[in-house]
């Protein structure tokens, strides 16, 4: 596991998230005009993992459940594929979301089936696994009883990832959805975090075969306020040094429905504020990375090369961002 840590958080380079579910996959096509099939989910993943110079800036991909048992135009699999690369293949281990009670907060689901889904996963060449969950903001949210729901089950999802050889990616994901201000994102987000490792280091689970993935600190998307990327950086590392251990594998950053320039700018200013903490910090974006050469590809096959063209441009300059030298 400590391999695949060191591997995933090589510092040249960072994590793409192609693990959109069925249900996500199928918004994002609408939104430029296509349906999503299983089949067109295929195509559209092939295109991006077959993107050139794609393995001299991505070390892992996290892929979804439909993925992994697919097969390139060629006849390889997905992860096979991406082995021959050298590039670490990684699964959404989480089964959706259901509503938490009589709330407006979203419980994330699929610890039942997870030990039998793991060991498969892992029997396929799996490395990594990865379980979102997230939390909402208002006057009310998180709740007490949500918040200790939640963490108990990333907790069980990093034990059982252990015991089948898998670093578990811990994605506890502050939404940037609400009308909160930066500081309030900073406190939950202090407070979500420290949860999560007091209740992960009470188990036992050994933090260094660990990645936090976890959300940059901003104002509320319905605040009114814009950021600026030396702000977001200060409020970030505020609430990682109040709650991440020094010895967690890793930690990279969702993009979370922010723009793709403001993912960059923010991550580069983190790196540059960070030099001095202990962690490695990295990227694993989806939305950020994917929404321009999705838009450019459209469903088209002669759309392939630039939309690839776009997918590597964006990467390159994340990458950038993530060595702190944007
Ligand atoms: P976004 O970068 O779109 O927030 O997605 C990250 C993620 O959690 C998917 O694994």
């Amino acid at each position: 596991m400590l391999q695949t840590v060191q591997k995933i958080m090589s510092s040249k380079k960072g994590v793409l998230a192609l693990d959109w579910s069925p249900s996500t996959i199928e918004i994002q096509f609408k939104n430029v005009g296509i349906t999503s099939t299983p089949q067109l989910n295929r195509v559209y993943r092939q295109m991006l993992v077959t993107t050139p110079e794609l393995n001299e800036f991505i070390s892992g991909i996290i892929l979804h459940d439909e993925t992994v048992n697919q097969q390139l135009d060629s006849g390889e699999g997905f992860v096979e594929y991406l082995g021959g690369l050298g590039i670490v293949s990684g699964v959404r281990a989480d089964d959706g979301k259901s509503k938490y009670g009589d709330t407006q907060q979203d419980m994330t689901e699929g610890l039942d089936s997870l030990d039998d889904r793991l060991k498969k996963y892992a029997e396929v060449g799996i490395k990594f696994t990865k379980w979102r969950a997230a939390f909402k903001i208002s006057d009310y949210y998180p709740s007490k009883e949500f918040l200790k729901e939640s963490i108990d089950r990333l907790v069980t999802f990093a034990k059982i990832s252990h015991k089948h050889g898998l670093v578990p990616f811990v994605e506890p994901d502050v939404e940037m959805k609400g009308d909160h201000t930066t500081t309030r994102c900073s406190e939950v987000t202090a407070q979500v975090l420290k949860l999560l490792f007091d209740a992960l280091k009470e188990a036992g689970v050994d933090l260094e075969n660990v990645i936090l993935k976890t959300n940059m600190v901003l104002p509320g998307t319905e605040s009114g306020v814009e950021a600026a990327s030396l702000e977001v950086a200060n409020a970030t590392l505020y609430a990682l040094r109040k709650s991440v251990p020094e010895n967690v594998g890793g930690i990279v950053f969702l993009s979370g429905g922010q723009s793709y320039e403001d993912s960059v700018h923010h991550l580069d200013k983190i790196e540059d504020l960070a030099r001095n903490d202990p962690w490695e910090i990295s990227f694993s974006y989806a939305r950020a990375l994917q929404k321009d050469a999705l838009e450019v590809w459209s469903g088209k096959e002669e759309n392939i090369d630039e939309a690839q063209k776009v997918l590597i441009e964006r990467i390159k300059k994340v990458v950038k961002a993530r060595k702190g030298e944007l």
